[in-house]
């Protein structure tokens, strides 16, 4: 289904009837939209409920989830804004859809990845895991938030063109301060993702 109701045009796929109680809320990268995860998604957790928007920035056509100024450097009050949509968004779908009882795992890529770590240090009650493909560290939190035992997966790259090695690192102190259990897997390549990243989070998904 498609939709482009409480701001976000997106698409819900519904649960399998006995698929697992997890909602995936699937995050794509800059120039993508809601149909580009989907297929992995259905390969990490066949039968779980996807709800996937599409990001509602645009810069030269291109959706992304919030502003930016230059390559890595983010518009952070435009990143508070569409971070805060983004969280109704949730809330409201999964009402709407009747998976409110689901725990919510994000699956973000780049700018996915980005905002998906922005909803962790903003909303730290709304996400049960999350795994990062690419990220960057989205904004510093002070203080810290409380994300005691959330599972985070960091899927960085050697080789990366965009993200540098030093914001893997820091990313993964914030949120290992904050509580979250951080894994890390470092990808031989570079920004794109390759099937070690799709092995890593199969393994990394927590039961
Ligand atoms: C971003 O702007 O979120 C990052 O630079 C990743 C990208 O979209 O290129």
């Amino acid at each position: 289904m498609t939709a482009a109701d409480s701001g976000f045009i997106h698409r819900f796929v519904a649960p399998a009837p006995s698929g697992p109680k997890t909602t995936l809320l699937l995050l794509h990268g800059t120039g993508g939209d809601e149909n580009d995860l989907i297929p992995l998604a259905q390969r990490l957790l066949p039968g779980a409920a996807l709800l996937s928007p599409r990001g509602r920035v645009l810069e030269h056509g291109m959706p992304r989830f919030f502003r930016r100024l230059g390559e890595g450097v983010f518009d952070l009050d435009d990143l508070k804004l569409q971070t805060d949509e983004l969280a109704r968004f949730i809330i409201s779908s999964s009402l709407r859809y009747g998976v409110a009882g689901n725990r919510i795992i994000a699956l973000g890529y780049s700018n996915g990845a980005n905002i998906a770590a922005s909803l962790l240090l903003r909303h730290p009650k709304l996400l049960h895991g999350a795994a990062l493909f690419r990220p960057m560290v989205p904004f510093r939190p002070q203080p810290v938030p409380d994300l005691k035992d959330v599972p985070v997966l960091l899927a960085a790259a050697r080789h990366d063109q965009i993200v540098r090695p030093e914001l893997t690192s820091e990313l993964s102190e914030i949120l290992t301060t904050a509580g979250a259990r951080v894994t890390i897997h470092w990808h031989p390549g570079g920004h794109e993702l390759g099937p070690d990243d799709v092995a890593a989070a199969k393994e990394w998904l927590p039961e």
